[in-house]
């Protein structure tokens, strides 16, 4: 009995919470590519700039100087994607263009 509870937990843990916990395929995706910094800068003066400042420097949204020392890569990606802090809003960026503006973002020092 307690060893078929044993297996059932493994079992979870390996078919449900791990997988789950690794990451989506867009995250996925994103971080097997390499960004460029250059394209990244100008989807943020595009998209981004308007709430957080043409250098990043903070407006409506904060300032993103050093965010990459607050945020890990799966964590800015969900900021950009999920739409869960309003007012910033969701967006959709295909995975090479997220990958580009992670690159910019590592570049706010
Ligand atoms: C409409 C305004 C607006 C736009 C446009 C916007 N943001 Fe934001 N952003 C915010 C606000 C407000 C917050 C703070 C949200 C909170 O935590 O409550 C935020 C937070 C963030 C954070 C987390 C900062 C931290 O210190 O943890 C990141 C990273 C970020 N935004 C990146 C982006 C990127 C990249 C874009 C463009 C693709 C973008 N934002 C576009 C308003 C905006």
């Amino acid at each position: 009995m307690v060893l078929l509870a044993a297996a059932a937990t493994v079992l979870f843990l390996l078919l449900v919470a791990l997988p789950a916990a690794r990451s989506d395929p867009y995250s996925r995706s994103t971080l097997q590519l390499a960004g460029s910094a250059e394209n990244g800068g100008q989807l943020f003066l595009i998209n981004c700039a308007g709430c957080h400042g043409i250098s990043g420097q903070g407006l409506v949204g904060p300032n993103l100087h050093g965010v990459k020392a607050r945020k890990n890569d799966r964590q800015l990606i969900q900021q950009v994607v999920s739409g869960q802090t309003p007012p910033m809003p969701r967006f959709q960026p295909e995975p090479q263009a997220m990958a580009d503006l992670l690159a910019y973002l590592h570049t706010l020092s």
